[in-house]
């Protein structure tokens, strides 16, 4: 069966390296606005009896990538493709994978039943905000994980002195991973949030005094819960050389001027949000292309991805 990766437009560059990494090049997709601003594409070679792979992100324009995806999706289906999966670097919408409150939906959750409407019939995705979402699909679903191509990014600025950081709970687990693999104890900080943009925090378990926290989270969207763990580690007396390791570098708004105003000495990410050409001095970027590129050409043979995937 011929391979095919064709992508959208959230993250050509990712998807050429992928692609690249793979001996082939990304295939033709026409993508278009018609005057009223609905969405239009086409693929544009065959690929009737292929195994397609689609890589695209459903990071912001969140819903206008979405859309691009599902549409590919129906595209390709319908023309024949014999395998088609989605391999989503950055999942938007993960988050909402429970009621908090009233009278909302279970965002994921219906993301999730799209996807399988417009045709996917596998979904790849990269460290997901809460493992969780797996169980919102019926087709199979691999959730790999970038986390020990991070930490040998951060592995040289290691010293005696670091702790790894959890900034709230949730990311107690993924704290712990890192821990594990750097050889490092962990704190937790108490994070509360307050609306989509505050957080606040009443407290931190572990020791932090005199020692270099590597803040770590599957995402920085505003940057307000790295914000406000690095200035509860600052008042519980943390040295000012701070690091902060996430997966997903989401970064809207003032996110970077942010963590810029912060001693905050460096910022490690992968390329599954597509970055500016331009970047802040701050940010390391790690490319997940082998990563993904490694997962699509195993799928392909049909073989395990067993040592790429989430064990948390
Ligand atoms: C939340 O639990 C996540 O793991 C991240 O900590 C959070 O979504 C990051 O968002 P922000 O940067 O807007 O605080």
């Amino acid at each position: 069966m011929n391979l095919t990766i064709l992508a959208g437009s959230s993250n050509r560059s990712l998807a050429e390296a992928v692609a690249g990494q793979l001996g082939t090049t990304l295939g033709s997709v026409g993508i278009y606005r018609f005057p009223d601003g609905e969405l239009h594409l086409e693929v544009q070679q065959s690929i009737r009896g292929d195994d397609v792979f689609l890589v695209q992100s459903t990071s912001p324009p969140v819903d206008s990538n979405l859309l691009e995806l599902l549409l590919l999706a129906d595209a390709c289906r319908r023309a024949g493709a014999a395998r088609l999966t989605a391999v989503i670097p950055y999942f938007g919408y993960a988050r909402q994978d429970r009621r908090a409150t009233g009278r909302e939906p279970v965002s994921a959750r219906v993301v999730a039943d799209l996807f399988q409407v417009s045709g996917l019939r596998r979904v790849v995705a990269v460290d997901l905000h809460s493992p969780v979402l797996e169980g919102f699909f019926w087709v199979p679903f691999e959730h790999l994980t970038a986390v020990p191509t991070l930490a040998d990014t951060v592995r040289p600025i290691v010293t005696s002195k670091s702790v790894v950081v959890a900034p709230d709970l949730g990311a107690a687990r993924l704290a712990d991973t890192y821990a594990h693999l750097l050889h490092l104890p962990v704190a937790i900080v108490h994070k509360t949030r307050v609306s989509g943009e505050a957080v606040s925090v009443t407290g931190i378990t572990g020791a932090v005094r005199g020692r270099a926290p590597i803040i770590v989270d599957d995402m920085i969207s505003t940057g307000g819960t790295i914000e406000a763990a690095t200035r509860a580690l600052l008042s519980s007396g943390c040295l000012p050389d701070i690091s902060v390791v996430a997966t997903h570098a989401v970064l809207v708004g003032t996110a970077l001027q942010r963590l810029s105003s912060l001693p905050v000495q460096r910022l490690i990410v992968s390329n599954s949000v597509e970055q500016p050409a331009t970047l802040s001095p701050l940010i390391q970027t790690v490319s997940l292309g082998t990563l993904l590129a490694e997962a699509i050409g195993r799928l392909h043979r049909d073989e395990s991805l067993e040592d790429l995937l989430v064990h948390r």
